[in-house]
């Protein structure tokens, strides 16, 4: 069995019981399957078919060793963000040449390793970061490898903190400027413009975004060549949305084939940087339940072991992740207030949930958990991090150790 699936006695990841994993490895736990991992990257690999393509995993998803590692294996290339992921990706076996560096904010710091690593790209995000991989890479004497990011001016339509392809948002360059600054690359000795990039947002569930980011690739790439730059690759970014209560998404198919649509005729390599649509289902949260307690004449509050610092994102964005008893023990359903431990109003983890009755001590999953989970988690109210378990071929190991409160103490005076 792949992935997340109820056996007679409770829900399983890949065969393995979630109960007995949670039992030794105690709660809260992020619990991972390699095999759904495996199969997400090579369906989407599929997808693009034999059209030259590389797919740079985005490490802020999650970039756990373990999980990177994998990925590594099944031949992705790199997303990151900051010099930090940068490092993890080298430390886990990724070559410079495969990794592309994106961010709003890179320091100096960064930049200056950036350019002497001679990554894939820089991406880079306006005129004056521009201006300063230009001077690094002059007053090194190498010639750096970048990317610009466009600012495409498109609606994702998705959560406003995550769209981030309109004019009003903080990335990208306006494709208007863009414009201005193409005839100007191709003489400029110290930096070499290796493509175009665009990102217009995440968990975006139509395909209305999509083709818009498309069209303004291809036509941004076109301008390029005018320019008289040749281009190596077009960067489409990630986005793609996942399921996260069963309604329909468009499939990796429907995606790889609105941007081959528009590039085939430029002739030139898609990189892609999913995050999300391949990590998000492969993981889930998994909770015991400490508290049951009236809430209104008709709900209850069910108090579990993980919130807001496991993970943050039904507090920061309302998100809905789907929440299921291990054991679903049998009575009607009932309708519980799923919370979490920490001092705030806001740490509801899912609201107005019907569910086969709870008892104190019962665990429940929280499903697609798997991107910007553990990533996003924090020490807030002195929780430590959780567990990290990856299941594979029926076993299970550890990938990360729960932060014990020495590992944070260590860090103070
Ligand atoms: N490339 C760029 C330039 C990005 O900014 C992002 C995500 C990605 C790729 C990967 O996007 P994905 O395929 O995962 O959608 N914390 C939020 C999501 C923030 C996404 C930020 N950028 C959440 O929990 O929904």
């Amino acid at each position: 069995m792949i992935g997340f699936s109820h056996t007679s006695e409770d829900l399983a990841c890949d065969g393995v019981s979630l109960s007995a994993i949670a039992a030794a490895a105690g709660t809260p736990v992020y619990v991972y399957s390699a095999e759904t991992l495996r199969q997400r990257y090579r369906d989407l690999d599929a997808a693009f078919g034999d059209y030259p393509h590389a797919i740079h995993y985005a490490f802020k998803a999650n970039s756990t060793r373990a999980l990177v590692a994998e990925l590594r294996a099944l031949g992705s290339a790199v997303d990151a963000v900051s010099m930090w992921e940068v490092d993890v990706a080298r430390a886990v076996g990724f070559t410079p040449r495969q990794i592309v560096f994106d961010g709003v904010g890179k320091s100096d710091a960064e930049l200056e390793s950036a350019v002497a690593l001679d990554l894939k790209a820089i991406n880079v995000e306006s005129a004056g970061e521009l201006a300063r991989v230009e001077a690094i890479a002059a007053r090194t004497g190498v010639v750096a490898r970048i990317a610009i990011r466009v600012n495409p001016d498109i609606d994702a339509k998705s959560h406003p903190h995550i769209s981030t392809g309109l004019r009003i948002n903080k990335f990208g360059i306006p494709a208007d400027d863009v414009q201005a600054l193409l005839p100007t690359l191709r003489d400029r000795r110290a930096i070499r413009l290796v493509a175009v990039h665009v990102h217009v947002g995440s968990q975006i569930t139509s395909m209305d975004p999509i083709r818009g980011a498309a069209v303004r690739l291809a036509e941004l790439a076109r301008s390029a060549q005018r320019a008289g730059v040749t281009l190596e690759y077009v960067d489409a970014g990630g986005g793609l949305g996942i399921s996260y209560d069963g309604g329909a998404v468009p499939s990796f198919r429907d995606y790889a084939s609105a941007f081959i649509d528009e590039i085939r005729a430029l002739h030139l390599p898609i990189v892609v940087e999913p995050g999300r649509s391949i990590i998000g289902p492969a993981g889930v949260l998994v909770a015991r339940v400490l508290d049951l307690k009236p809430r209104t004449g008709f709900s209850e509050f069910a108090v579990i072991d993980a919130g807001m610092t496991e993970l943050m994102r039904p507090a920061l964005y309302n998100a809905f992740h789907l929440i299921e008893p291990i054991r679903a023990r049998v009575g009607g359903l009932k309708q519980y207030e799923v919370v979490g431990p920490v001092c705030e109003s806001g740490d509801v983890v899912g609201r107005d949930r019907m569910l086969t009755p709870l008892e104190v001590g019962d665990l429940v999953a929280i499903r697609d958990a798997g991107a910007y989970g553990v990533v996003m988690a924090s020490n807030y109210n002195r929780r430590p991090m959780p567990a990290e378990v990856l299941v594979d071929n029926g076993t299970w190991r550890v990938i990360r150790r729960r932060q014990t409160l020495n590992d944070l103490l260590a860090l103070e005076t």
